[in-house]
């Protein structure tokens, strides 16, 4: 018995949403070919299109996900309906590893919910970002939701609370699209939430909270110009945004151009800006493209509607 699972790349730290807002893309995906077997455990049988995946399981995503849903789902069988299960994964990685735009997280999420599809679905949505989270925490150091949740309940969602789990979708404006440059140089999670200062002002603090209010009503009326007033981030960004080449000069033109606003994707290096329709979404990426080719850095940019 099997499935074949498209999973999303994601936005998490939704420039003011630090950890607690984030969004799946329409593309790229990654394609996770899941199977259900009579042989206990879980296997990873092929990897394709990724190069810089640990070999070791305990250090890949999809696999401390898989097995913590798996532990969970044990616990739960009663004495004489205790059956052998085990997972065959296969998996095709068209979200390159480090990225910034939930690699790790698609694949987790990925098998998560299509183990829970082939096992007849026991576990809620919650249940399943709490196991993709286990991924997370492996591949990050730490157990965020900001890209899992997206990537399984779909559209943009928000955390309002880690102890105890408490995740609401919001409402996705119909015409909001997603331009990403992903610069090919390494930015590690752990080393990008180390620099994070652990005490903030209180006049920042209150900034960024009118900006999270505010971008929450902008998502639901669909007013693009309250969105756009919303994406501003004073806490985090002034200091992630060393870690990322020509930061500053990518927000300024693409605003220049019609982007609505945006920031870091995730913890880096990815660079996101939200827009308005295709068009100006596609010409937002091809300023993306006209910063970057002048620098010593290779790059990719993707367009996408949420
Ligand atoms: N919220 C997380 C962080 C996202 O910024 O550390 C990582 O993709």
């Amino acid at each position: 018995k099997g499935i074949k699972i498209f999973s999303p790349a994601t936005v998490a730290n939704l420039a003011c949403g630090f950890d607690v807002i984030g969004l799946a893309l329409d593309f790229p995906k990654d394609e996770i070919f899941l199977y259900k077997s009579n042989n206990p455990g879980i296997r990873i049988h092929r990897i394709h299109r990724s190069s810089s995946l640990p070999n070791d399981p305990m250090k890949n995503s999809a696999f401390v996900a898989l097995q913590s849903l798996l532990k969970k789902y044990k616990q739960r069988q009663k004495f004489d309906e205790k059956e052998k299960i085990g997972f065959e994964i296969e998996l095709i990685k068209n979200i390159l590893p480090g990225s910034g735009i939930g690699s790790s997280a698609a694949s987790a999420a990925g098998v998560v919910y299509g183990a829970n599809i082939l096992l007849g679905n026991p576990f809620s949505a919650i249940q399943l970002i709490r196991f993709a989270m286990e991924g997370e925490r492996i591949a990050s150091g730490t157990a965020h939701a900001d890209n899992v949740a997206p990537a399984i309940m779909g559209g943009v969602t928000l955390i309002r609370s880690y102890k105890p789990l408490d995740i609401t979708k919001l409402h996705t404006p119909n015409k909001l699209w997603v331009s990403i440059i992903h610069p090919q140089i390494e930015v590690k999670t752990s080393d990008a939430r180390e620099i994070l200062k652990q005490k903030i002002l209180m006049t920042d603090a209150i900034r960024q909270w009118g900006n999270v209010g505010a971008l929450v009503a902008g998502l639901y009326r669909e007013d693009y110009e309250l969105i756009s007033r919303s994406l501003e981030d004073v806490i985090v960004e002034p200091i992630r945004a060393m870690l990322i080449p020509s930061f500053y000069e990518l927000q300024v033109r693409c605003k220049e151009i019609g982007a609505l606003g945006g920031g870091i994707s995730g913890s880096g290096p990815s660079v996101f800006m939200l827009s308005k329709g295709n068009y100006t979404a596609k010409k937002v990426t091809e300023v993306m493209n006209r910063v970057y080719s002048p620098l010593q850095v290779d790059y990719k940019t993707y367009t996408s509607p949420i």
